[in-house]
């Protein structure tokens, strides 16, 4: 059955992919709470969206990647009014080799794009168990299919999100929870300089924009599909991951990521 979430929490809803979810749940009538710690961000665009479509829009500022932020936000996914859909999309990444990563950075990728996300999607859940109803839709990466030289904590959390979602996808799949994991290639968003990600060698087939990305992993949800790929080129990169070997697929990410 397709679904019509009434209200919805988005993580990262500050920028990019984020902001992106946010506007299109406003548009189709969702009441939604805003996650990010940019909260002058958060508070105008919960302005814009409640005078542009009449919905209620909490601001909830939080940096995920604190015990404090974690805590806050799980309480208002187990106590606060019913949340219908939960879109785990804020995330981080670091530029360098694993030997070049300082300790701290490996634990801030950790902490938010694995453990708040792993802690997030189970408050939820059992909200959504007891009602009967609900959606998840965990952010991931087209990283998560391959091997990230250059990127390899951040390319393991994304395989750990895929990993995660399609197993939860299947131990609710006689339930009427849906749950979806997106995987979107390179998407014009803040992530590449605020990550201080190279960018540079990519060319423009590869760039997605980011409302696009939001739409599909939303219908993707709202269906009950475990994965979405958002884009053709992407679609067809995937498709290949799954037949090469994963010599040749580590051979290649060597080759383009440079390292
Ligand atoms: N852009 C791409 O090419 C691409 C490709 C594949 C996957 N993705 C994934 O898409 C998702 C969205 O990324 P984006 O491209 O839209 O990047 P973005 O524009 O940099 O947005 C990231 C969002 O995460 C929030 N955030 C970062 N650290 C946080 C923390 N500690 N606590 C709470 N919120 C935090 C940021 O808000 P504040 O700074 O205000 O906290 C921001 O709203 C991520 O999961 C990313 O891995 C992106």
């Amino acid at each position: 059955m397709r679904h019509s979430y009434r209200s919805a929490l988005v993580t990262g809803a500050s920028s990019g992919i984020g902001t992106s979810f946010a506007r299109r749940l406003a548009a189709d009538g969702c009441h939604l709470v805003l996650v990010a710690r940019r909260t002058d961000r958060l508070d105008r665009l919960a302005g814009e969206l409640h005078k542009q479509h009449d919905v209620t829009v909490e601001v909830l500022p939080a940096d995920l990647g604190s015990a404090a932020g974690l805590a806050a936000v799980r309480a208002r996914l187990t106590a606060g009014d019913p949340v219908e859909l939960l879109v785990n999309n804020a995330a981080r990444s670091a530029r360098g080799t694993l030997a070049e990563l300082t300790p701290e950075t490996i634990d801030a990728q950790l902490s938010l794009n694995v453990t708040a996300l792993a802690q997030l999607t189970r408050a939820a859940v059992t909200g959504m168990l007891d009602r009967g109803y609900g959606g998840i839709l965990n952010v991931s990466s087209m990283a998560s299919l391959t091997a990230s030289p250059g990127s390899a904590v951040y390319g393991a959390t994304k395989a750990f999100v895929t990993s995660l979602t399609e197993s939860l996808h299947a131990e609710l799949a006689a339930t009427d929870i849906h749950v979806t994991a997106l995987l979107p290639g390179f998407t014009h968003t803040e992530f590449h300089a605020a990550n201080d990600v190279e960018i540079s060698y990519l060319p423009d087939i590869a760039w997605l924009d980011p409302d696009t990305v939001a739409r599909a992993g939303l219908d993707a949800v709202a269906a009950g599909r475990p994965l979405a790929v958002p884009g053709a080129q992407y679609k067809l990169a995937a498709s290949t991951v799954q037949l090469a070997p994963r010599s040749l697929l580590r051979a290649l990410a060597r080759r383009y990521r440079g390292v």
